[in-house]
């Protein structure tokens, strides 16, 4: 129906190199759909980092970490993250969406209870379908009704609390000082997803855990390089018994292939960056917070979002098709969120920023969103 109505909004083609501007079907458009937060997936000290590991390793590495699929530089990259996220050690996976769907399962079993927001990510939901544990969930960043889920648990079994720690269409924060003060009432362990919190928050972009300087009380501690470095990848941290338990039985790292050169060394060169280059997470800040400034002046839904990812609230499906299409016309690229990404009556479009964005780019996306808004009467 809407391919039909050409509003359909998916697998629009970029023909380009990825920055603030990209080209689509001979057309530049202003890129507010990415998760590049630190604007990274163009740099040129990245791009060499990947063709000299691809030059000396070659293209791929046929075979699962376990077997003939370990190089020294993905053991390179687990010691870097571990130091940088503060935890005893890391490993390394081929996508953070296989993180979770791999280490989840091996953290609880029958007996077991694993506790969610209803607003996880898709591959956590994924993790957790994946369990024998009993699973519970509740309403979204609401602390009492996580408190009524934990009343329910055998006092003795494992407990497990996971949670985003920036939670991915709608930028607000998980409640870590909440959730962790209920951990330690109700001997719970806790596993918090920093894919849209590394680079972000944090000193140097460590993210969430570290900005609320919780990370020694947050067991376990997933990230993903597909968004503030620059490539693809994920990683799981934690203690040296847990890493070495998901080291043997997480399926989805003895199982399948690891991570290509090129995509190790990106996301090594892109750690040594956010670890050198202060100034881009503060420019981050610096146009979120112009950017949130002008969204809400200007008369925006913008729910709860305290970071990078602004979620312009639509509430109505065909509009939030219609709006994304319009504003694609006006040369601006956002994405819309529906069902089951968000509830039927949260609609949204997600304008997300990059450090390299600047605020004529800002400025120029908000007009024309403000008006394509009141055109639809979103905004009245
Ligand atoms: C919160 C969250 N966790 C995990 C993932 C999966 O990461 P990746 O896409 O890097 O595999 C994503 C990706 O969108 C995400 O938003």
């Amino acid at each position: 129906m809407y391919m039909e109505k050409g509003v359909y909004p998916y697998f629009r083609e970029i023909d380009s190199h990825q920055d603030t501007e990209v080209m689509m079907d001979g057309k530049k458009v202003l890129m507010f759909g990415s998760n590049s937060y630190m604007g990274l997936t163009y740099d040129q000290r990245i791009i060499n980092a990947a063709i000299e590991a691809t030059r000396k390793y070659g293209t791929g590495c046929a075979g699962s970490r376990l077997l003939n699929g370990t190089l020294d530089i993905h053991v390179q990259l687990e010691k870097e993250l571990a130091e940088f996220i503060g935890k005893d050690e890391a490993l390394c996976f081929s996508t953070g969406f296989t993180v979770n769907e791999g280490v989840i399962p091996q953290l609880v079993g029958r007996g077991d209870y694993i506790i969610c927001d209803d607003r996880d990510h898709a591959s956590i939901v994924d993790g957790r379908r994946l369990t024998f544990a009993t699973q519970l969930k509740y309403k979204h960043n609401d602390m009492e009704a996580l408190e009524k889920e934990l009343q329910k648990c055998e006092p003795d079994a494992i407990k497990l609390i996971v949670v985003d720690s920036v939670f991915s269409m709608e930028g607000d924060l998980a409640n870590l000082p909440e959730i962790i003060r209920l951990k330690k009432k109700y001997n719970a362990t806790v596993y918090v997803d920093e894919a849209h919190g590394v680079g972000v928050f944090g000193r140097n972009g460590r993210g969430v855990c570290d900005h609320f300087g919780l990370t020694d009380e947050v067991d376990i501690i997933m990230g993903t390089f597909s968004k503030s470095l620059a490539s693809i990848g994920g990683f799981v941290a934690a203690d040296k018994d847990i890493i070495n338990w998901l080291r043997h039985n997480a399926r989805s790292y003895i199982f399948q292939a690891s991570s290509t050169p090129a995509a190790t060394a990106a996301a090594i060169e892109a750690l040594h960056i956010l670890k050198t280059e202060p100034e881009r997470q503060e420019r981050l800040w610096d146009i979120t917070n112009y950017a949130l400034k002008r969204f809400r002046e200007c008369g925006f839904e913008i729910g709860d979002t305290e970071s990078p990812i602004i979620p312009l609230y639509v509430r109505d499906t065909d509009k939030t098709f219609l709006v994304t299409k319009m504003a694609f016309d006006e040369g601006v690229f956002i994405n819309p969120v529906i069902p089951p990404a968000c509830a039927p009556q949260d609609t949204l479009v997600r304008f997300a920023l990059m450090a390299t964005h600047t605020k004529e780019q800002i400025d120029y996306a908000i007009d024309k969103l403000l008006k394509c808004f009141k055109e639809l009467e979103i905004i009245k």
